[in-house]
């Protein structure tokens, strides 16, 4: 026997699955995955094309799907300043502030809940509440449908995509998703030493590793791939405000859920500075600092938050491994591409 019969079943199991309607390719074979990242799973209703994610990205970085003219997803989730727009707080249009910091969109493809709150699913679910949002883009999606269908070079795009020129805003979310999919980071210093490569990490580096895996605690909740386990946690961040961010207890109405906010990616934490869901902390120095000191009291404080007493040599090398070991150079830096017209 050349080939065991298991192997054989497999192509006639996918043409199944397929003429069902519910074939998901694997992920891969449009989005690369960088290494040490995970199978990406696409939705059943939108398997990432070329098309789709080209579709996505002049949608992404068109300033047209504001009110004014003035704002794109890109102005507050930038690829020059790591999916993020590296101030504490965005801003929309007319200048507009709102109460949190823009979280980088880097990896968030693996992640079913959107926002610091979670309040919206995957990514298609998230992708139209920004247009839409007063404090952001501004622009009505009826409105927003209407602006895009009267520009012309969006017909071909649309066609390619979608198989017709039409413009709907299910399909203005599943372009933007599909391309929000290609944001990935992985194949760092962190993942080449994990594969083997001892001189990937400097010497602090490792030690670094070390402490964020062990007794720094800092793996209880940036666990996985991505450095994130998907839940949501009070770490005291503006606890003493005086209107404290509810986070996800907006969402759960769980009393203990106040002051939780969803644990982000480190991956590329070096460049998305400031930190936290409102900014308030500067520098990765301040947050080793802040973690050191067992956050900030209060009684939703998550357990695995304490006082980690490390010394000022413990702190710089946990700051290296993060700086060093989570930024790659295979950074997705995506150009804004020539816009239609
Ligand atoms: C004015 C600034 C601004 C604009 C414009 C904007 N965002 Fe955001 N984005 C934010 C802020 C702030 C948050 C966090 C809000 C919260 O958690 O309540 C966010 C959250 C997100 C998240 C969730 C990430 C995570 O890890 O939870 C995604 C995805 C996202 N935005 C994509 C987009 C897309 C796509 C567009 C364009 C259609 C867009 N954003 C436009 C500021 C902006
Ligand atoms: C109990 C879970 C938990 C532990 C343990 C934990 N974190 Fe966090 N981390 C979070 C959550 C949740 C946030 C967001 C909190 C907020 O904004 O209020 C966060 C935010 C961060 C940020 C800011 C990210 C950004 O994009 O703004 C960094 C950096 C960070 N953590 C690093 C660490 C390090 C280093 C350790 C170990 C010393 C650690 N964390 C331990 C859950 C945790």
């Amino acid at each position: 026997m050349t080939q065991p019969p298991r192997r054989l079943a497999l192509p006639a199991l996918a043409v199944v699955l397929c003429s069902l309607a519910v074939c998901l390719p694997a992920s891969g074979q449009v989005i690369k995955i960088p290494k040490g990242l995970k199978e990406l799973r696409e939705p059943e209703d939108n398997p990432a094309t070329a098309e789709k994610i080209e579709l996505g990205k002049l949608l992404y970085f068109d300033k047209r799907l504001s009110s004014d003219d003035t704002v794109s997803c890109a102005s507050c989730h930038s690829p020059d300043k790591g999916w993020s727009n590296g101030e504490a707080f965005a801003t929309g249009v007319d200048g507009q502030k709102g109460g949190r910091s823009a979280p980088t969109i880097i990896n968030s493809g693996y992640q079913r809940f959107q926002f610091w709150d979670g309040r919206a699913d995957y990514l298609e679910g998230q992708a139209l509440g920004p247009i839409a949002n007063p404090i952001e883009m501004n622009l009505p999606l009826d409105e927003m449908v209407r602006k895009v269908s009267a520009i012309k070079g969006y017909a071909k795009p649309f066609e390619a995509a979608f198989g017709t020129p039409e413009v709907t805003q299910d399909r203005v979310a599943k372009a933007i998703a599909s391309f929000e999919r290609t944001v990935l980071s992985g194949d760092a210093p962190y993942d080449r030493y994990k594969a083997g490569d001892q001189e990937a990490l400097s010497e602090p580096a490792k030690r670094g590793m070390k402490l964020f895996f062990g007794k720094a605690n800092c793996s209880a909740c940036h666990s996985g791939h991505s450095f994130t386990d998907g839940g949501f946690h009070n770490l005291g961040v503006g606890i003493k405000d005086a209107e404290p961010d509810v986070g996800r207890f907006a969402v759960s109405k769980q009393e203990g859920d106040k002051g939780s906010f969803k644990t982000p990616t480190l991956r590329e934490i070096a460049r998305t500075a400031p930190y936290m869901h409102d900014g308030r902390l500067k520098t990765l120095e301040e947050v080793v600092d802040y973690y050191d000191k067992g956050g900030e009291a209060n009684p939703q404080l998550d357990e695995e938050i304490y006082a980690l007493k490390l010394t000022a040599e413990q702190k710089a090398d946990l700051v290296a491994f993060l700086k060093e070991g989570l930024s790659s150079e295979a950074y997705p830096d995506v150009k804004e591409p020539k816009l239609p017209e």
